[in-house]
């Protein structure tokens, strides 16, 4: 038995104390996104020429993880097998735990405004709270029971899960560090994820959440519907956006721990706990194309236009949920970083508009190009179906008399959730101290300029 976990990104026995944690030069990923990787931590551990063989090596116990159905046509079909210390199966029945400020669509215990919303960071916490504990669901659509729609979270945190692993039945999780590092252990190995990174982890796996410095903070993703994948390009062509390389999957790497473990399960809604009496990170081996993931943001190759106008911000999609109607999607997550703005007789921030999508922005940092002020990194603002905005009026006025010399947009990286349905807030969001009762007022000083004989 040993305490640390075994890798090939660290030798056994090498780790240090408990607690001590790895630094992201030391991690090995596998690239490609939606690859069939092939993982294992002590050599001979994988099983060859076939899944299940009468005994697996090394006296492991054969799992398979199926993140889609069976029957899923090729292109979607997602699974990975697992070679694990102590099948997954062992574990007491599960018992109720409070969900705290954790919701589930449907979301109703609100009625959703059509008025513009925009929130302040929340606080960080003053109680020792790691990231389950620390995350307060600001809205959502759809039905996780049917698996379509979104949950909107953010999470504040100033502790690491320890012995508690977590797995959500009920969407898979985009995690989106605004401050302070993350180090996903989940069962198909270890992800570090900084701020302008993000983290997918699939529905259903196993993980817990590690901070790498003192307190945490960032938003969350919850899918319910389809499984995140890359857009397509169409006529941008084989290249761009978020390319398929940049995206990293763990390497296999276990721990062998027989010690008291909380699991928890997300499961219809509800948070259900039961103790385990060892790890349940045990996976020594894996192969398969249903990983967790990450992808640094400033990888993205932005496009836009180099003659005038600008197009819509779809452009800038990195992973796109899609709904069961084509270019509909359940959720796309589209980000706005830094960019070289270039458009002649063009007015450069985003357009005024209405859109039929309903659209949760959140700023990882910097400063957003559509608001001179108000939107902060850590907080967010939320456009539903139909409302209208744009750039508030001091933006206005200064894009219209800016000089359109090539100008990059640096010190930025904006984002947004954009899903077909109404995002509906929780009660606690729009009761919350952090919702800005002002925001409508940054469309005031927007002043008729309508001269009928110029
Ligand atoms: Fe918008």
């Amino acid at each position: 038995m040993s305490s640390t976990i075994q890798s090939p990104n660290r030798p056994a026995g090498d780790a240090g104390a408990a607690g001590q944690r790895d630094v992201a030069a030391d991690l090995r990923y596998q690239a490609g996104f939606g690859n069939h990787c092939v993982s294992e931590a002590v050599p001979g551990a994988l099983p060859e020429g076939r899944n299940s063989p009468q005994k697996a090596p090394l006296g492991l116990y054969t799992e398979q993880l199926s993140g889609t159905a069976f029957t899923a046509p090729r292109a979607e079909n997602r699974r990975s097998w697992v070679y694990r210390i102590r099948p997954s199966a062992g574990h007491p029945a599960f018992r109720r735990i409070d969900n705290r400020l954790l919701r589930t669509a449907p979301f109703v215990d609100a009625d959703p405004p059509p008025t513009q919303l925009r929130w302040d960071p929340f606080a960080l916490p003053s109680l020792p709270t790691d990231f389950l504990e620390g995350l307060i669901s600001i809205g959502g659509n759809g039905d996780a029971g049917s698996q379509h729609g979104i949950g909107i979270h953010v999470y504040a945190a100033n502790r690491s899960m320890t012995r508690r692993a977590l797995f959500n039945a009920d969407g898979e999780m985009l995690i989106v560090p605004q401050s302070g590092g993350l180090r996903l252990v989940t069962e198909l190995g270890v992800l570090e994820v900084a701020p302008r990174e993000i983290a997918v982890v699939p529905r259903g796996l196993r993980f817990r959440v590690e901070l790498l410095e003192g307190t945490a903070r960032g938003y969350v993703c919850e899918n319910y519907g389809a499984m995140l994948r890359l857009p397509e390009l169409g006529p941008i062509g084989a290249n761009g956006l978020a390319n398929s390389r940049d995206f990293l999957a763990p390497v296999a790497a276990f721990e062998d721990r027989d010690e008291p473990w909380e699991l928890v399960s997300k499961f219809a809604g509800n948070l259900w706990s039961c103790a385990i009496d060892h790890s349940p990170f045990d996976v020594v081996a894996w192969h398969g194309n249903l990983t967790p993931y990450k992808y640094d943001l400033r990888r993205f190759m932005a496009v836009g236009t180099i003659s005038f106008d600008h197009p819509d911000p779809s452009i800038f999609t990195v992973l796109t949920s899609p709904s069961e109607n084509a270019g509909i999607a359940n959720v796309d997550f589209v980000i706005f970083p830094p960019r070289w703005l270039v458009g002649e007789d063009t007015f450069r921030p985003p357009w005024y508009h209405r859109n039929f999508m309903s659209e949760y922005m959140g700023l990882i940092h910097g400063v957003y190009d559509a608001k001179a002020e108000g939107f902060v990194p850590g907080g967010g603002s939320l456009h539903n179906s139909w409302a209208a905005h744009g750039p508030d009026a001091v933006t206005f006025e200064r894009a219209s008399a800016a000089a359109l010399a090539p100008h990059k947009l640096e010190d930025t990286l904006a984002f947004m959730f954009e899903t077909r349905y109404i995002v509906r807030p929780t009660r606690y969001a729009l009761e919350a101290a952090q919702l800005q009762s002002d925001y409508v007022t940054c469309w005031d000083g927007l002043r008729p300029h309508f001269n009928r004989a110029p």
